[in-house]
């Protein structure tokens, strides 16, 4: 697996980690199961997890998974309250869920940043927290995200990029590589609507040579070709599609040729 620079951050991350948003947001004996999910992830080395209160169970469960290997992973979790309390009892819990330290704290959907920002920077001087990013998921809102950004406290972004949602093209992927920020994709299959269409085996044939051998992995090559994406974290509840899915994490990466040719085959012109 290929590790890059997680922007300035001094962290190295592996181009592809794993999301939990409804794949993990599960009980009793599926929860259990979850722990195989993590297996195939440490066997990868796909190891950077993201997560969020805002997704049920899934802080739980994901932290349930890394017990006794916590220190080998890399976890992102988010901070998602307008309440100032809430905020400060979610932030106790994913503490605890994750041993005492988030890797990367996010502010989800930039849920009252500015107060959020503050409670992340004690917590970072405190030396529970490595990395304060923030995300959002709406292009609509992404005015807002490069604004926020600009603030010194900010290390990280996650947002969606696809063949199909290419907005973070025009300002925000620019502007996190001038400022160092690292960068988390979100929704590389567009929450599995991009896994819908059936691509043939003879249309994947011309990327083999990019040890592309399935349609998902076309999709993980296609994002991370881009060199200002750090880390895109597929979600999945099968063990084996996560190994599948690990297997787009070595060059040789993509020119703009392939990632044309993807684009057409995801049903986008350019
Ligand atoms: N901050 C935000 O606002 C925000 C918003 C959305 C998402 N996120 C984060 O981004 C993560 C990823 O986005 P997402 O969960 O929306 O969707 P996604 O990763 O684009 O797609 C997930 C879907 O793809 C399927 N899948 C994964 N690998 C596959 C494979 N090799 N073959 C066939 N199917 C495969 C999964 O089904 P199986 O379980 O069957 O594999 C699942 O249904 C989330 O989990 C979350 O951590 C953040």
């Amino acid at each position: 697996m290929e590790h890059r620079a997680f922007g300035a951050t001094g962290l190295d991350v592996p181009v592809i980690g794993m999301g939990t948003w409804q794949t993990f947001d599960v009980r009793g004996a599926v929860a259990d199961q979850r722990t195989h999910v993590t297996d195939a992830a440490f066997d990868t080395g796909a190891t950077f997890f993201d997560s969020s209160p805002m997704y049920g169970e899934a802080e739980r469960v994901l932290g349930r998974t890394l017990k006794g290997r916590r220190e080998r992973a890399i976890v992102a979790t988010k901070v998602w309250a307008k309440d100032d309390i809430e905020a400060e009892q979610q932030m106790t819990a994913a503490l605890r869920y994750f041993e005492r330290r988030v890797d990367v704290y996010q502010v989800h959907n930039l849920a009252s940043w500015r107060t959020r920002l503050d409670q992340l920077q004690r917590l970072k001087e405190a030396g529970a927290v490595r990395v304060i990013g923030i995300t959002h998921y709406s292009e609509s809102a992404f005015d807002d995200l490069l604004r926020v950004m600009k603030d010194p406290r900010v290390q990280a972004i996650q947002v969606p990029y696809n063949p199909r949602q290419r907005a973070v093209e025009q300002a925000i992927l620019p502007a996190a590589a001038d400022l160092g920020v690292g960068v988390i994709i979100m929704r590389p299959f567009g929450e599995g609507s991009l896994l819908r269409s059936t691509v043939t085996r003879d249309a994947l044939a011309p990327l083999a040579r990019f040890g592309i051998t399935s349609w998902p992995q076309a999709l993980l090559k296609w994002i991370l070709s881009d060199p200002r994406c750090h880390v895109a974290i597929p979600a999945t509840s099968s063990p084996d599609h996560l190994r599948a899915n690990a297997g787009a994490g070595t060059p040789p990466w993509l020119g703009p040729d392939e990632r044309a040719y993807i684009s057409r085959l995801a049903g986008h012109s350019s």
